[in-house]
């Protein structure tokens, strides 16, 4: 299957350290979902969540409440284990975004290593492929992964962004280099790409300007920045910002 470039791009967004926020005092309030339905109301075209093995920010009711309250698709990013999938099997979101889990790390750090992981991989992609959730996996803009993900029949990638969003200058220009090229590689072998973690309005452009990237899902920052200027003006901004880019 061909798609014409550039496509639309969507953006979805993360409403996890909404529940950070929340977690921090064990109350109800400020509510993800309300988050989530204003930023869609603002124009995000899906949502993200992360359901940690350690449930330090989304949990189980707020990805129950997601599902009944939604009118866009949920992206629902998990750890590549049986307790997950059987949660994913259940709600049977639009999407599931496999990304590594480590307890101790403060975000995600990194992308899956699919490559060197393939038969632990390939039956959980089967079951979330037999169920009809759109499975993406979280990698590195490498070769060696975009064909790993490939074997595994994943239909999308979402490329891991950090990295660049961490550098400057030279270190910046090649690996928005290594990024084009594994955005171009991808969607040759007819995976869809997705791109994400720590883009910001300074960063955004050149990531959505990448002719084959299809969606950005973007959290931490537009959650900060709605402290000063509220949700919906930091949703709307990265809109303007990532249609400007294209
Ligand atoms: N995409 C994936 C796969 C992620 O794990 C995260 C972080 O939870 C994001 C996107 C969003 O990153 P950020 O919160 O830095 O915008």
């Amino acid at each position: 299957m061909s798609a014409t470039y550039p496509a639309p791009l969507r953006l979805g967004v993360n409403i996890d350290h909404v529940a950070t926020v929340r977690n921090a005092r064990g109350g109800a309030t400020p509510d993800p979902v309300r988050a989530a339905l204003l930023a869609v109301a603002a124009g995000a075209d899906g949502i993200t969540a992360h359901l940690r093995e350690d449930r330090r920010h989304i949990t189980d009711d707020d990805i129950a409440r997601l599902m009944a309250e939604l009118t866009v698709p949920l992206n629902l990013e998990m750890a590549a284990t049986e307790e997950m999938l059987a949660i994913a099997l259940r709600h049977r979101p639009h999407a599931v975004c496999i990304v590594p889990e480590k307890r101790e790390e403060r975000t995600t750090e990194g992308g899956i290593d699919a490559a060197g992981q393939h038969n632990r991989l390939a039956p959980i992609i089967a079951a979330l492929n037999d169920a009809g959730c759109r499975v993406s996996l979280f990698i590195e803009p490498d070769a060696r992964q975009i064909d790993a993900a490939v074997r595994l029949c994943a239909p999308v990638v979402e490329l891991h962004v950090g990295r660049y969003s961490e550098l400057d200058g030279a270190e910046r220009a090649e690996e928005l280099r290594r990024l084009s090229d594994a955005a171009a590689l991808a969607a040759k072998n007819g995976i869809e790409v997705h791109a994400g973690h720590g883009l910001t309005f300074d960063n955004v452009a050149a990531i959505a300007a990448i002719p084959q990237v299809m969606e950005l899902n973007i959290g931490h920052f537009l959650i900060g920045e709605a402290i000063f200027v509220g949700l919906d003006e930091a949703v709307r901004e990265m809109r303007r910002a990532m249609d400007a880019a294209r």
